[in-house]
């Protein structure tokens, strides 16, 4: 067993880390506390919509970016998934250089689902009730995933004696030295803040709050931010 402390994560992987899961967050939160039909709903809708740049960047880091956050350094098949956690359960496991087996499987989740909740987000509007409803249950899995990663971080933390959680801070953890990443990108890094940043002001500027669009500039293309038009006929 090696005791060493070695880069891991870099910089990107992490600062989009804390973006995806603050996102998330206020999202959802926004989406459990906040009218439906109500004048703030649409800051639920912009959260969302900044995401998308998060993710996108992600997904080329998965192919172009450092050891551990490359796709093809996690990709387990479900064999692989079973075998690792009765390993575990059976505390035969040995630690794993990045993302192991059984994060790696969360972490899919945790990448495809916003995908799949901007999409839905955006085809609800302004009333598809169907699209909705899987929007909403797309958010639950999305909480699941979360949770289970979550629960997959103390297991680990408690079965192998390492406070992983801060290694998504600092980037480093416990292992072999050959197994460290040369460098935390800070350029890429950089080139994330002002992608997701310029995206962001992008979204929240041109946010047309009478016309109920984000009409993004230059590609023309106009995103319908409309809060749910209240019931017919409700007594609210
Ligand atoms: C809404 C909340 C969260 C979401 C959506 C989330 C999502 C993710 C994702 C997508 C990854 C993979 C990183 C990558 O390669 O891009 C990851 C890894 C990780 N996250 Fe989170 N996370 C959340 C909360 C947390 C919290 C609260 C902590 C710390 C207390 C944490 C610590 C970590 C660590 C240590 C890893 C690397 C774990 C490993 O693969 O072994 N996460 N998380
Ligand atoms: C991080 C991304 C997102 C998450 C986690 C999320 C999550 C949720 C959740 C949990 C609900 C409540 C569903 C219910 O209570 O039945 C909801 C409702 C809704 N969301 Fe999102 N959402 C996201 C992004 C978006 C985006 C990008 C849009 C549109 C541009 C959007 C539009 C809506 C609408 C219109 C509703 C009300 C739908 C209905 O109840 O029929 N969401 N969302």
């Amino acid at each position: 067993m090696t005791t060493s402390t070695i880069r891991t994560w870099d910089l990107p992987t992490r600062l989009f880390h804390w973006t995806l899961a603050g996102l998330f967050l206020g999202a959802f939160t926004l989406a459990s506390v906040v009218d439906e039909h109500g004048p703030t709903f649409h800051v639920h809708m912009l959260l969302g919509l900044t995401l998308m740049a998060a993710i996108a960047f992600r997904l080329a880091w998965g192919l172009v970016g450092s050891r551990h956050a490359r796709f093809s350094s996690f990709l387990y098949s479900p064999a692989e998934l079973l075998r690792y956690l009765k390993e575990a359960l059976a505390r035969r496991d040995r630690p794993v250089a990045g993302h192991n087996p059984g994060s790696s499987w969360a972490i899919y989740a945790m990448l495809l689902l916003p995908v799949l909740l901007v999409t839905t987000g955006i085809l609800s509007q302004p009333k598809n009730d169907l699209v909705g409803d899987i929007h909403g249950v797309l958010g639950k899995l999305m909480l699941a995933a979360v949770l289970a990663h979550l629960a997959g971080l103390a297991f680990h933390t408690w079965r192998h004696r390492e406070n992983i959680a801060i290694s998504m801070v600092t980037g480093e953890r416990r292992g072999d030295p050959a197994d460290a990443i040369g460098s935390s990108r800070p350029v890429a890094a950089l080139v994330f803040l002002v992608l997701v940043g310029g995206w962001a002001t992008m979204v929240v500027r041109s946010h047309d709050r009478v016309a109920k669009v984000v009409k993004l500039p230059g590609i023309g293309l106009s995103i319908p931010v409309a809060e749910r038009p209240p019931e017919v006929g409700g007594h609210d």
